[in-house]
Protein backbone atom coordinates (compact mmCIF):
# COMPACT_ATOMS: atom_id res chain seq x y z
CA UNK A 1 0.00 0.00 0.00
CA UNK A 2 2.82 2.39 1.15
CA UNK A 3 4.04 2.29 -2.50
CA UNK A 4 1.00 3.39 -3.99
CA UNK A 5 0.82 6.18 -1.51
CA UNK A 6 0.22 9.78 -3.70
CA UNK A 7 3.12 12.06 -2.55
CA UNK A 8 2.56 16.00 -2.33
CA UNK A 9 5.63 18.36 -3.27
CA UNK A 10 5.60 22.37 -2.67
CA UNK A 11 9.43 22.82 -2.84
CA UNK A 12 8.72 25.38 -5.28
CA UNK A 13 6.09 27.42 -3.51
CA UNK A 14 8.81 27.81 -0.98
CA UNK A 15 11.00 30.63 -0.41
CA UNK A 16 13.97 29.03 -0.72
CA UNK A 17 12.81 27.84 -4.74
CA UNK A 18 11.08 30.76 -5.70
CA UNK A 19 12.91 33.44 -3.68
CA UNK A 20 11.17 35.43 -0.72
CA UNK A 21 8.99 37.46 -2.56
CA UNK A 22 6.61 35.20 -4.19
CA UNK A 23 7.88 32.53 -1.61
CA UNK A 24 6.31 31.07 1.67
CA UNK A 25 9.09 30.99 4.46
CA UNK A 26 9.15 28.18 7.00
CA UNK A 27 8.51 31.31 9.61
CA UNK A 28 5.54 31.98 8.17
CA UNK A 29 4.40 28.48 7.79
CA UNK A 30 5.00 28.31 11.53
CA UNK A 31 3.53 31.77 11.93
CA UNK A 32 -0.04 30.09 10.79
CA UNK A 33 0.09 27.39 13.46
CA UNK A 34 -2.80 28.33 15.46
CA UNK A 35 -5.44 29.26 12.56
CA UNK A 36 -4.15 26.04 11.38
CA UNK A 37 -4.81 24.01 14.71
CA UNK A 38 -7.97 25.93 14.34
CA UNK A 39 -8.93 25.02 10.90
CA UNK A 40 -7.96 21.40 11.53
CA UNK A 41 -10.14 20.79 14.51
CA UNK A 42 -12.69 22.62 12.56
CA UNK A 43 -12.59 20.23 10.00
CA UNK A 44 -12.27 17.46 12.58
CA UNK A 45 -15.01 18.58 15.04
CA UNK A 46 -17.10 18.67 12.00
CA UNK A 47 -16.50 15.35 10.22
CA UNK A 48 -19.66 13.24 9.42
CA UNK A 49 -22.13 16.18 10.93
CA UNK A 50 -23.95 18.79 8.75
CA UNK A 51 -22.62 19.17 5.34
CA UNK A 52 -19.63 17.43 5.93
CA UNK A 53 -21.06 13.55 5.59
CA UNK A 54 -18.86 12.80 2.57
CA UNK A 55 -16.00 12.42 5.35
CA UNK A 56 -17.54 8.62 6.61
CA UNK A 57 -18.58 7.64 2.68
CA UNK A 58 -15.08 5.24 2.82
CA UNK A 59 -16.21 3.87 6.06
CA UNK A 60 -20.07 3.47 6.01
CA UNK A 61 -21.56 1.91 2.80
CA UNK A 62 -20.48 -1.60 3.16
CA UNK A 63 -24.35 -2.72 2.21
CA UNK A 64 -24.67 -0.10 -0.13
CA UNK A 65 -21.59 -1.38 -2.30
CA UNK A 66 -22.82 -4.64 -2.17
CA UNK A 67 -25.93 -3.23 -3.60
CA UNK A 68 -24.10 -1.36 -5.87
CA UNK A 69 -22.11 -4.18 -7.05
CA UNK A 70 -25.41 -6.40 -7.57
CA UNK A 71 -27.34 -3.65 -9.63
CA UNK A 72 -23.98 -2.62 -11.67
CA UNK A 73 -23.74 -6.90 -12.66
CA UNK A 74 -27.25 -6.95 -13.71
CA UNK A 75 -26.65 -3.78 -16.30
CA UNK A 76 -23.27 -5.26 -17.49
CA UNK A 77 -24.98 -7.93 -18.71
CA UNK A 78 -28.48 -6.50 -19.94
CA UNK A 79 -27.62 -3.35 -21.56
CA UNK A 80 -25.86 -1.98 -24.08
CA UNK A 81 -25.59 1.51 -22.93
CA UNK A 82 -25.57 3.52 -19.55
CA UNK A 83 -26.55 7.50 -19.55
CA UNK A 84 -25.72 9.54 -16.91
CA UNK A 85 -28.29 12.39 -16.58
CA UNK A 86 -27.15 14.77 -14.27
CA UNK A 87 -25.35 17.97 -13.86
CA UNK A 88 -22.48 19.79 -11.65
CA UNK A 89 -21.41 17.32 -8.53
CA UNK A 90 -23.89 14.71 -10.19
CA UNK A 91 -22.26 14.35 -13.42
CA UNK A 92 -18.43 15.73 -13.32
CA UNK A 93 -17.03 13.18 -10.75
CA UNK A 94 -18.44 9.94 -13.08
CA UNK A 95 -16.82 11.30 -15.95
CA UNK A 96 -13.30 12.08 -14.05
CA UNK A 97 -13.45 8.68 -12.99
CA UNK A 98 -14.19 6.96 -16.45
CA UNK A 99 -11.43 9.07 -18.35
CA UNK A 100 -9.41 8.46 -15.60
CA UNK A 101 -9.54 4.41 -15.17
CA UNK A 102 -10.89 2.71 -18.51
CA UNK A 103 -9.45 2.77 -22.02
CA UNK A 104 -9.45 6.50 -23.84
CA UNK A 105 -11.50 5.39 -26.09
CA UNK A 106 -13.74 3.24 -24.42
CA UNK A 107 -16.70 3.41 -26.45
CA UNK A 108 -15.11 2.91 -29.71
CA UNK A 109 -13.73 -0.21 -28.43
CA UNK A 110 -15.26 -3.70 -30.00
CA UNK A 111 -17.94 -4.92 -28.22
CA UNK A 112 -15.52 -7.85 -27.17
CA UNK A 113 -13.00 -6.09 -25.49
CA UNK A 114 -15.23 -3.14 -24.31
CA UNK A 115 -16.78 -5.34 -22.22
CA UNK A 116 -19.49 -3.74 -20.79
CA UNK A 117 -22.21 -1.01 -21.63
CA UNK A 118 -21.18 2.21 -23.69
CA UNK A 119 -20.68 5.21 -21.55
CA UNK A 120 -22.24 8.61 -21.87
CA UNK A 121 -23.19 11.34 -19.05
CA UNK A 122 -25.50 14.08 -20.53
CA UNK A 123 -24.54 17.10 -18.25
CA UNK A 124 -25.89 19.75 -20.95
CA UNK A 125 -29.12 20.66 -22.33
CA UNK A 126 -28.11 21.57 -25.88
CA UNK A 127 -30.43 20.28 -28.16
CA UNK A 128 -27.99 19.17 -30.88
CA UNK A 129 -26.32 17.42 -28.14
CA UNK A 130 -29.22 15.23 -27.39
CA UNK A 131 -30.65 14.40 -30.54
CA UNK A 132 -26.73 13.47 -31.02
CA UNK A 133 -27.03 11.23 -28.11
CA UNK A 134 -30.32 9.73 -29.35
CA UNK A 135 -29.35 9.12 -33.09
CA UNK A 136 -26.17 6.43 -31.58
CA UNK A 137 -28.31 4.68 -28.82
CA UNK A 138 -31.02 2.81 -28.46
CA UNK A 139 -33.59 3.47 -25.60
CA UNK A 140 -35.08 0.08 -25.25
CA UNK A 141 -31.51 -1.20 -24.53
CA UNK A 142 -30.11 1.52 -22.95
CA UNK A 143 -30.03 2.34 -19.13
CA UNK A 144 -30.72 5.87 -17.63
CA UNK A 145 -29.29 6.91 -14.43
CA UNK A 146 -30.84 9.98 -13.57
CA UNK A 147 -28.57 11.45 -10.96
CA UNK A 148 -29.63 14.63 -8.44
CA UNK A 149 -29.60 15.23 -4.82
CA UNK A 150 -31.94 18.32 -5.16
CA UNK A 151 -34.02 16.03 -7.51
CA UNK A 152 -35.63 19.59 -9.10
CA UNK A 153 -32.87 20.59 -11.30
CA UNK A 154 -34.25 21.87 -14.31
CA UNK A 155 -31.37 20.42 -16.70
CA UNK A 156 -31.50 17.06 -15.43
CA UNK A 157 -35.16 17.23 -14.80
CA UNK A 158 -36.01 18.39 -18.22
CA UNK A 159 -33.58 15.58 -19.43
CA UNK A 160 -35.59 13.07 -17.56
CA UNK A 161 -38.75 14.19 -18.94
CA UNK A 162 -37.75 13.46 -22.39
CA UNK A 163 -36.09 10.09 -21.79
CA UNK A 164 -38.83 8.86 -19.95
CA UNK A 165 -41.49 9.98 -22.75
CA UNK A 166 -39.54 8.33 -25.04
CA UNK A 167 -38.77 4.79 -23.30
CA UNK A 168 -42.78 4.26 -22.33
CA UNK A 169 -43.44 5.01 -25.90
CA UNK A 170 -40.85 2.37 -26.65
CA UNK A 171 -41.59 0.21 -23.84
CA UNK A 172 -45.10 0.79 -22.09
CA UNK A 173 -45.70 0.10 -19.03
CA UNK A 174 -42.01 -1.63 -18.60
CA UNK A 175 -40.22 1.50 -18.75
CA UNK A 176 -38.83 1.76 -15.09
CA UNK A 177 -36.67 -0.96 -15.63
CA UNK A 178 -34.23 1.43 -17.84
CA UNK A 179 -34.66 3.82 -14.97
CA UNK A 180 -31.94 4.42 -12.19
CA UNK A 181 -32.49 7.09 -10.01
CA UNK A 182 -30.04 8.63 -7.41
CA UNK A 183 -31.53 11.26 -5.08
CA UNK A 184 -32.31 12.73 -2.07
CA UNK A 185 -33.79 10.23 0.38
CA UNK A 186 -37.08 12.63 0.82
CA UNK A 187 -36.30 15.98 -0.84
CA UNK A 188 -37.67 16.83 -4.27
CA UNK A 189 -38.99 15.46 -7.02
CA UNK A 190 -36.87 12.73 -8.65
CA UNK A 191 -37.57 10.66 -5.01
CA UNK A 192 -41.28 11.10 -5.19
CA UNK A 193 -41.21 9.92 -9.00
CA UNK A 194 -38.95 6.64 -8.09
CA UNK A 195 -42.01 5.84 -5.53
CA UNK A 196 -44.84 6.16 -7.97
CA UNK A 197 -42.89 4.70 -10.92
CA UNK A 198 -40.44 2.27 -8.91
CA UNK A 199 -37.78 2.88 -10.30
CA UNK A 200 -34.24 0.93 -8.42
CA UNK A 201 -33.20 3.93 -6.31
CA UNK A 202 -29.79 4.78 -4.77
CA UNK A 203 -29.88 7.38 -2.45
CA UNK A 204 -27.18 10.70 -1.92
CA UNK A 205 -27.19 11.11 1.58
CA UNK A 206 -27.79 14.00 3.75
CA UNK A 207 -24.57 15.58 4.53
CA UNK A 208 -23.47 14.77 0.75
CA UNK A 209 -23.32 17.95 -1.49
CA UNK A 210 -23.02 17.12 -5.52
CA UNK A 211 -19.22 17.87 -5.65
CA UNK A 212 -18.57 16.37 -2.44
CA UNK A 213 -20.65 12.97 -3.68
CA UNK A 214 -18.18 10.81 -6.10
CA UNK A 215 -17.74 8.62 -3.27
CA UNK A 216 -21.48 7.83 -2.51
CA UNK A 217 -23.88 5.89 -4.92
CA UNK A 218 -23.89 9.02 -7.63
CA UNK A 219 -20.13 8.02 -8.56
CA UNK A 220 -19.69 4.49 -7.29
CA UNK A 221 -22.76 3.34 -9.74
CA UNK A 222 -21.47 4.52 -13.01
CA UNK A 223 -17.90 3.01 -11.86
CA UNK A 224 -19.15 -0.10 -10.84
CA UNK A 225 -21.37 -0.38 -14.34
CA UNK A 226 -17.89 0.33 -15.91
CA UNK A 227 -16.18 -3.01 -13.67
CA UNK A 228 -14.13 -0.15 -11.99
CA UNK A 229 -12.90 -1.51 -8.41
CA UNK A 230 -15.19 0.44 -6.16
CA UNK A 231 -13.88 -0.99 -2.93
CA UNK A 232 -10.14 -0.38 -3.63
CA UNK A 233 -11.48 3.14 -5.15
CA UNK A 234 -13.12 4.00 -1.35
CA UNK A 235 -9.80 2.00 0.29
CA UNK A 236 -7.67 4.76 -1.21
CA UNK A 237 -10.01 7.88 0.23
CA UNK A 238 -10.09 5.92 3.45
CA UNK A 239 -5.63 6.10 3.08
CA UNK A 240 -5.76 9.68 2.40
CA UNK A 241 -7.80 10.28 5.89
CA UNK A 242 -5.52 8.21 7.77
CA UNK A 243 -2.98 10.08 6.87
CA UNK A 244 -4.85 12.92 7.77
CA UNK A 245 -5.50 12.72 11.33
CA UNK A 246 -2.82 15.43 13.11
CA UNK A 247 -2.58 19.35 12.93
CA UNK A 248 0.35 18.48 12.02
CA UNK A 249 1.30 19.76 8.40
CA UNK A 250 4.68 18.32 7.85
CA UNK A 251 2.20 15.02 8.46
CA UNK A 252 -0.70 16.02 7.17
CA UNK A 253 -0.42 16.62 3.15
CA UNK A 254 -3.79 18.38 1.86
CA UNK A 255 -3.54 20.52 5.54
CA UNK A 256 -0.53 21.39 4.51
CA UNK A 257 -1.53 22.47 0.69
CA UNK A 258 -4.78 24.15 2.14
CA UNK A 259 -2.40 26.58 4.02
CA UNK A 260 -0.17 26.95 1.46
CA UNK A 261 -3.16 27.93 -0.85
CA UNK A 262 -4.49 30.26 2.00
CA UNK A 263 -1.42 32.15 2.48
CA UNK A 264 -1.10 32.17 -1.64
CA UNK A 265 -5.19 34.02 -1.77
CA UNK A 266 -4.01 36.24 0.89
CA UNK A 267 -0.93 37.34 -1.28
CA UNK A 268 -3.07 38.18 -4.53
CA UNK A 269 -2.63 34.71 -5.79
CA UNK A 270 -6.02 34.31 -7.28
CA UNK A 271 -6.22 31.52 -9.78
CA UNK A 272 -5.56 28.02 -9.63
CA UNK A 273 -3.94 25.99 -12.52
CA UNK A 274 -5.24 22.27 -12.38
CA UNK A 275 -2.75 20.62 -15.36
CA UNK A 276 -2.42 17.04 -14.95
CA UNK A 277 0.19 15.03 -17.31
CA UNK A 278 -1.80 12.66 -18.42
CA UNK A 279 -4.75 12.34 -20.51
CA UNK A 280 -6.34 9.76 -18.28
CA UNK A 281 -6.42 12.74 -15.40
CA UNK A 282 -7.82 15.50 -17.93
CA UNK A 283 -11.33 15.64 -16.16
CA UNK A 284 -9.41 15.81 -12.56
CA UNK A 285 -9.25 19.09 -13.63
CA UNK A 286 -12.91 19.57 -14.49
CA UNK A 287 -13.85 18.10 -10.79
CA UNK A 288 -11.88 19.97 -8.78
CA UNK A 289 -13.09 23.19 -11.14
CA UNK A 290 -16.10 22.75 -9.53
CA UNK A 291 -15.11 21.78 -5.85
CA UNK A 292 -12.54 24.59 -5.92
CA UNK A 293 -14.63 27.05 -7.27
CA UNK A 294 -18.07 26.74 -5.66
CA UNK A 295 -16.68 25.98 -2.39
CA UNK A 296 -14.34 28.68 -2.00
CA UNK A 297 -16.05 31.76 -3.84
CA UNK A 298 -18.27 33.22 -1.26
CA UNK A 299 -19.46 36.77 -0.84
CA UNK A 300 -19.29 36.52 3.07
CA UNK A 301 -17.64 34.54 5.64
CA UNK A 302 -19.44 32.56 9.22
CA UNK A 303 -19.01 36.17 10.72
CA UNK A 304 -21.70 38.01 8.02
CA UNK A 305 -18.52 39.94 6.72
CA UNK A 306 -18.42 41.05 3.23
CA UNK A 307 -15.24 39.29 1.94
CA UNK A 308 -15.30 37.96 -1.61
CA UNK A 309 -13.23 35.29 -1.40
CA UNK A 310 -12.03 32.73 -3.71
CA UNK A 311 -9.59 31.59 -5.98
CA UNK A 312 -10.51 31.19 -9.72
CA UNK A 313 -9.54 27.56 -10.70
CA UNK A 314 -8.17 26.73 -13.90
CA UNK A 315 -8.14 23.77 -15.89
CA UNK A 316 -5.06 22.79 -17.97
CA UNK A 317 -3.45 19.29 -19.48
CA UNK A 318 0.23 18.86 -19.87
CA UNK A 319 1.74 18.85 -22.61
CA UNK A 320 -1.18 20.07 -24.66
CA UNK A 321 -1.26 23.48 -22.97
CA UNK A 322 2.18 24.18 -22.83
CA UNK A 323 1.89 25.23 -26.36
CA UNK A 324 -1.74 27.21 -25.25
CA UNK A 325 -1.02 28.67 -21.52
CA UNK A 326 2.24 27.89 -20.32
CA UNK A 327 3.86 31.39 -21.67
CA UNK A 328 1.18 33.45 -19.40
CA UNK A 329 1.81 30.98 -16.62
CA UNK A 330 6.19 31.89 -16.92
CA UNK A 331 5.49 35.70 -17.67
CA UNK A 332 2.48 37.22 -16.94
CA UNK A 333 1.48 38.27 -13.45
CA UNK A 334 2.50 36.35 -10.72
CA UNK A 335 -0.93 35.45 -9.53
CA UNK A 336 -1.63 31.79 -9.95
CA UNK A 337 -0.66 28.64 -7.85
CA UNK A 338 0.29 25.96 -10.70
CA UNK A 339 -0.52 22.34 -9.65
CA UNK A 340 0.79 20.03 -11.74
CA UNK A 341 0.05 16.21 -11.39
CA UNK A 342 2.15 13.65 -12.21
CA UNK A 343 2.22 10.17 -12.63
CA UNK A 344 5.12 7.85 -12.43
CA UNK A 345 4.43 4.95 -14.56
CA UNK A 346 1.95 4.93 -17.09
CA UNK A 347 -0.41 1.96 -17.80
CA UNK A 348 0.91 1.58 -21.60
CA UNK A 349 3.86 2.45 -23.30
CA UNK A 350 5.38 3.58 -26.84
CA UNK A 351 9.13 3.96 -27.69
CA UNK A 352 9.52 6.35 -30.72
CA UNK A 353 11.04 4.24 -33.61
CA UNK A 354 14.11 5.30 -35.29
CA UNK A 355 13.43 7.03 -38.63
CA UNK A 356 14.98 10.29 -39.80
CA UNK A 357 18.95 9.59 -38.95
CA UNK A 358 19.55 12.58 -40.98
CA UNK A 359 17.65 15.41 -39.14
CA UNK A 360 19.31 15.51 -35.41
CA UNK A 361 16.70 17.53 -33.84
CA UNK A 362 14.09 15.04 -34.04
CA UNK A 363 16.67 12.32 -33.97
CA UNK A 364 17.30 12.35 -30.28
CA UNK A 365 14.12 11.78 -29.37
CA UNK A 366 14.15 7.86 -31.38
CA UNK A 367 14.15 5.22 -28.96
CA UNK A 368 12.33 6.81 -25.61
CA UNK A 369 8.83 6.07 -24.71
CA UNK A 370 6.16 8.82 -25.05
CA UNK A 371 5.76 8.41 -21.33
CA UNK A 372 9.80 9.38 -20.51
CA UNK A 373 9.00 12.81 -23.26
CA UNK A 374 5.66 13.61 -21.50
CA UNK A 375 7.10 13.20 -17.97
CA UNK A 376 10.15 15.39 -18.82
CA UNK A 377 8.37 17.83 -20.51
CA UNK A 378 6.43 18.10 -16.95
CA UNK A 379 9.87 18.59 -15.35
CA UNK A 380 11.51 20.70 -17.82
CA UNK A 381 7.89 23.24 -17.42
CA UNK A 382 8.46 23.06 -14.21
CA UNK A 383 11.87 24.26 -13.57
CA UNK A 384 11.06 26.89 -16.53
CA UNK A 385 8.29 28.16 -14.35
CA UNK A 386 10.51 27.65 -10.97
CA UNK A 387 12.91 29.65 -13.01
CA UNK A 388 10.64 32.78 -13.34
CA UNK A 389 9.45 32.53 -9.53
CA UNK A 390 6.10 31.12 -10.22
CA UNK A 391 4.26 29.31 -7.60
CA UNK A 392 4.06 25.33 -8.22
CA UNK A 393 3.34 22.18 -6.63
CA UNK A 394 3.22 18.38 -8.16
CA UNK A 395 0.96 15.52 -6.89
CA UNK A 396 2.38 12.59 -7.81
CA UNK A 397 0.73 9.21 -8.44
CA UNK A 398 2.62 6.31 -8.59
CA UNK A 399 0.83 4.76 -11.26
CA UNK A 400 -3.39 5.70 -12.28
CA UNK A 401 -5.55 3.25 -10.74
CA UNK A 402 -9.01 2.76 -8.29
CA UNK A 403 -6.92 3.36 -5.19
CA UNK A 404 -4.57 5.91 -6.20
CA UNK A 405 -7.44 7.99 -7.48
CA UNK A 406 -9.53 7.23 -4.37
CA UNK A 407 -6.50 9.13 -2.60
CA UNK A 408 -6.07 12.12 -5.00
CA UNK A 409 -9.95 12.70 -4.84
CA UNK A 410 -9.79 12.71 -0.89
CA UNK A 411 -7.23 15.07 -0.86
CA UNK A 412 -9.05 17.66 -2.85
CA UNK A 413 -12.17 17.34 -0.91
CA UNK A 414 -10.23 17.60 2.53
CA UNK A 415 -7.78 20.65 1.61
CA UNK A 416 -11.18 22.40 0.11
CA UNK A 417 -12.50 21.69 3.45
CA UNK A 418 -9.49 23.19 5.23
CA UNK A 419 -9.33 25.85 3.18
CA UNK A 420 -12.79 26.79 3.79
CA UNK A 421 -12.25 26.65 7.34
CA UNK A 422 -8.66 28.74 7.01
CA UNK A 423 -11.33 31.41 5.17
CA UNK A 424 -14.05 31.08 7.75
CA UNK A 425 -16.20 30.54 5.24
CA UNK A 426 -19.34 28.12 4.54
CA UNK A 427 -17.73 25.63 2.06
CA UNK A 428 -20.83 23.76 1.25
CA UNK A 429 -23.61 25.98 -0.20
CA UNK A 430 -23.72 27.87 -3.39
CA UNK A 431 -25.88 30.98 -2.61
CA UNK A 432 -24.27 32.65 -5.76
CA UNK A 433 -26.03 30.39 -7.83
CA UNK A 434 -29.35 31.07 -6.54
CA UNK A 435 -30.04 33.98 -8.82
CA UNK A 436 -29.49 32.77 -12.02
CA UNK A 437 -31.78 29.77 -11.35
CA UNK A 438 -34.71 32.24 -10.13
CA UNK A 439 -34.33 34.09 -13.27
CA UNK A 440 -34.64 31.55 -15.10
CA UNK A 441 -38.05 30.29 -13.27
CA UNK A 442 -38.96 33.95 -13.37
CA UNK A 443 -38.30 33.79 -17.52
CA UNK A 444 -40.46 30.79 -17.81
CA UNK A 445 -43.13 32.53 -15.88
CA UNK A 446 -43.34 29.65 -13.57
CA UNK A 447 -45.63 29.93 -11.21
CA UNK A 448 -44.47 31.55 -7.80
CA UNK A 449 -41.75 33.86 -9.54
CA UNK A 450 -44.04 36.60 -10.65
CA UNK A 451 -42.00 39.68 -8.41
CA UNK A 452 -38.54 38.32 -9.57
CA UNK A 453 -40.24 38.75 -13.75
CA UNK A 454 -41.68 41.78 -12.46
CA UNK A 455 -38.15 42.48 -11.14
CA UNK A 456 -36.40 41.22 -14.55
CA UNK A 457 -38.79 43.61 -16.52
CA UNK A 458 -37.99 46.68 -14.98
CA UNK A 459 -34.42 45.92 -14.92
CA UNK A 460 -32.14 48.41 -17.25
CA UNK A 461 -32.67 47.43 -20.79
CA UNK A 462 -29.38 46.85 -23.33
CA UNK A 463 -28.48 50.48 -25.19
CA UNK A 464 -28.30 49.20 -28.56
CA UNK A 465 -25.40 51.76 -29.04
CA UNK A 466 -23.11 49.15 -27.06
CA UNK A 467 -23.78 46.06 -29.28
CA UNK A 468 -21.69 46.49 -32.76
O1 LIG B 1 -22.23 21.05 -5.69
C1 LIG B 1 -23.43 21.24 -5.83
O2 LIG B 1 -24.23 21.04 -4.90
C2 LIG B 1 -24.04 21.67 -7.16
O3 LIG B 1 -23.11 22.14 -8.04
C3 LIG B 1 -24.81 20.52 -7.77
O4 LIG B 1 -23.96 19.43 -7.96
C4 LIG B 1 -25.49 20.86 -9.09
O5 LIG B 1 -26.15 22.08 -9.01
C5 LIG B 1 -26.49 19.77 -9.45
O6 LIG B 1 -27.43 19.65 -8.44
P1 LIG B 1 -28.37 18.40 -8.26
O7 LIG B 1 -27.56 17.21 -7.98
O8 LIG B 1 -29.25 18.76 -7.13
O9 LIG B 1 -29.14 18.25 -9.54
Amino acid sequence: MKEQKIRFDYNNMTSDFIGEKEGISQATLNSYKDQTQKAFDFVKENAGKGMMGWTELAYNQDEIVEDILATAKDVRKNFKAFVVLGIGGSALGPIAVFQALKHLHYNELPDEKRNGPKFYVEDNVDPERMNALLDIIDVKNTMFNVITKSGATSETMSQYLIITDLLKKALGDDFAKNVIATTDTKKGNLIKLAQKEGFKTFYIPDGVGGRFSELCPVGLLPAAVLGIDIKSFLKGARFTQENATTSDITKNAPLCAALLQYISIKNGKNVSVMMPYADSLKYIADWYCQLWGESLGKEVDLDGNTVNVGQTPVKSLGVTDQHSQVQLYAEGPFDKVITFIAVDNFRSSYVIPEGLPEFPDVNFLCNNDLGKLLNTERVATEYALTKKQKANRTIYLPEVNEFTLGQLLMFFMLETAYTGALLNINTFNQPGVEEGKKATFALFDRKGFEEKKAELNSAKKKDPKYII
